[in-house]
């Protein structure tokens, strides 16, 4: 009896409270649940399009194990991102000019060319894969690319983990080990706040700037607001550089480099 008279006292205040938080918690799951199917489609097409590719393509030839991943997709269900968004992968990459960078979320491999075909010949990709078949056949892909063990390293982890461990995979040039100057955030979305400030807490964020690009493609506005709201908080290092319908770009710079090049002006 007691019971039921509690229960009904606090019913107006369970009302309101799950009133308030039902589109949240809605949101929540459906993203999880979306994002937990988008994984198993994942895991099928990836298998596919590596075969297709492996057997298709010119071994040794980066440009035709993208026009074969490209020549896939038209005709099958692809997780890649495609030649238009690589190509305006490819231009900010050009700009950016990096020599290590950070992919987190290898996908097919696909990205992953087209980020090493761009780098200089001592340039280096760190790739980061959870799910570890993926991994495999993404570090197969890169090999069928005509890319040598030397110029990347594919991280078979979550992002968390991986990032823990990232300082032993960055060279060391002249006795400084200098941060990632391009990141490519293409793994759940949810990860993608949560990782740019452990890389930043790691100090894995080349100090004199770093862009890191978003992929949007399977983000929520939600996600999206959440990161834009936690920048505004932090405008002494982060601002936004481009924003693209696929990409949204980042640039990180350390306060005391920053003035130091504006006193340099
Ligand atoms: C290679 O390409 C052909 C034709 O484009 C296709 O029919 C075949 O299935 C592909 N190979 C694999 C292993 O997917
Ligand atoms: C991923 O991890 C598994 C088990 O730890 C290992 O057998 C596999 O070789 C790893 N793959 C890559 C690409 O590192």
């Amino acid at each position: 009896m007691w019971l039921i008279a509690i229960s009904a006292s606090l019913l107006p205040a369970i009302i309101i409270v799950s009133s308030r938080y039902r589109v949240k918690v809605a949101t929540l799951c459906h993203g999880a649940l979306a994002w937990a199917s988008r994984m198993l489609q994942r895991k099928v097409c990836v298998r596919s399009a590596h075969a297709f590719v492996f057997s298709n393509c010119t071994h040794g030839k980066a440009d035709s194990v993208l026009e074969t991943f490209d020549l896939y997709a038209e005709t099958h269900q692809s997780v890649c991102i495609g030649p238009q968004i690589g190509e305006g992968l490819d231009e900010l990459v050009r700009r950016v000019r990096p020599l290590q960078v950070l992919e987190l979320g290898m996908h097919c491999g696909y990205s992953s060319v087209r980020l090493l075909r761009l780098l200089p010949p001592a340039g280096r990709l760190i790739t980061v894969e959870l799910d570890p078949l993926t991994a495999d056949l993404g570090e197969e892909i890169i090999l069928v690319a005509g890319f040598k063990p030397s110029q990347f390293q594919v991280l078979n982890h979550s992002s968390a983990e991986a990032i823990s461990t990232l300082h032993s995979f960055l060279k060391v040039d002249e006795g400084t080990r200098e941060g990632f100057r391009l990141v490519l955030m293409d793994h759940d979305p949810q990860q993608y706040l949560p990782d740019l400030l452990a890389l930043e807490r790691e100090e894995l964020l080349c100090s004199s700037g770093c862009s890191v690009l978003l992929m949007k493609r399977n983000q929520s506005a939600d996600d999206l607001r959440r990161i834009l709201d936690h920048l505004k908080t932090r405008t002494d290092c982060y601002s936004i550089k481009t924003e693209l319908q696929f990409v949204l770009e980042i640039f990180y710079q350390k306060e005391s480099t920053r003035s130091a090049d504006d006193s340099r002006k």
